[in-house]
């Protein structure tokens, strides 16, 4: 089997890892792998891993030591031209031309609702891997890259604890994960932060002063506010000015963490997941699946159809929210 590999949409710590692992996985079992560069534009644009090399099959030896790298080798984008008939079309005829029986793209909601418009252009097999800081997709209880992001967002939150100590003062924190607030909750309670505002739990502002007030009566000297970026009542500057207006008793400041999330070194949990998720979907093509995303729920390995990934809102478990109040005195 050839077997087209490549990352699309906002690139992820472990990504890499994950190539390493269809590559390896697929040598292992007699496939060609194909390293498509920047996601589905690059097919588009014929950008192989391989072609300056005058090779179009990525060897064993590709890949060494990709797994402790960030980002992408293979870069990444994000493609309107392909979302088109006329792209779609050209895509398929591309794979035709290739002979590519197979393709695994790493990446979030937006890359695998290509790969759902694809698959009625194209009758070869398509198995995803999620890779994205956001973890919103169902399917797969992490994804790709999430818990590096948490671990980047944990030390920045962390270093501005100390001046929020000394100046006692109040941060407002703004972090990534688009329409969730998973990264949010988790830097919230990894970083000993006092208040979360997520999109998935109601921001009452005149609530949140309130508790202000209490933690100020009870002594608090500093106070981390993560805001996910995607909350109902808006941005980190939005929540600031609201919590001033509703008369907030600390002097605050706002930090946005921005795309320094996306980087760095992969945690080893993530070089791990983006492993086993690699060969699983390796696995999964063998097994003649399609239209599906392997992940990881409970330790074992589960494939979730395309749709059934992005539908539905990704909840947080209350009981990670509550331990948050009961922690934040
Ligand atoms: O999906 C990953 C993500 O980092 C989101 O958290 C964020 O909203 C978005 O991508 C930013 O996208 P871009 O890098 O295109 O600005």
């Amino acid at each position: 089997m050839r077997i087209g590999v490549f990352c699309s949409g906002g690139d992820a710590p472990g990504m890499n890892a994950c190539v390493r692992a269809v590559v390896r996985a697929a040598a292992e079992r007699g496939h060609e792998v194909i390293g498509i560069r920047r996601g589905w534009q690059g097919l588009l644009d014929n950008e192989y891993y391989g072609k300056e090399h005058g090779q179009l099959i990525m060897d064993l030896r590709s890949v060494s030591g990709w797994a402790r790298y960030g980002g992408t080798f293979l870069h990444s984008s994000r493609s309107a031209e392909f979302r088109t008939i006329a792209g779609l079309e050209k895509a398929a005829a591309i794979l035709r031309r290739h002979g590519v029986d197979a393709l695994i793209p790493i990446g979030g909601d937006g890359t695998f609702h290509g790969a759902v418009e694809l698959a009625d252009y194209w009758d070869g097999q398509i198995v995803g891997c999620p890779g994205t800081i956001d973890n919103d997709l169902m399917g797969t209880d992490f994804t790709i890259g999430f818990a590096t992001a948490v671990q980047t967002a944990v030390e920045a939150v962390d270093k501005i604890r100390d001046t929020a100590e000394s100046h006692e003062r109040m941060f407002l924190i703004e972090v990534m994960g688009r329409h969730s607030g998973y990264i949010a909750a988790y830097t919230a309670l990894a970083a000993s932060a006092e208040i979360a505002c997520v999109p998935e739990t109601p921001t009452d502002i005149p609530g949140i002063v309130e508790h202000l007030n209490v933690l100020r009566q009870r002594g608090k000297k500093s106070v981390m506010v993560i805001v996910a970026e995607g909350d109902e009542e808006g941005n980190a500057e939005t929540i600031n000015k609201r919590l001033i207006g509703a008369g907030c008793p600390y002097a605050t400041r706002v930090v946005v963490l921005g795309h320094l999330q996306r980087g760095g070194t992969p945690a080893p949990m993530d070089r791990i997941l983006a492993s086993q998720l690699g060969i699983w979907a390796v696995h999964a093509l063998d097994e003649k699946q399609t239209g599906v995303m392997v992940g990881r729920a409970a330790g074992q390995r589960v494939t979730t159809p395309f749709p059934q990934t992005y539908a539905q809102h990704k909840p947080i478990p209350d009981d990670m929210l509550r331990l948050l109040t009961t922690l934040a005195m």
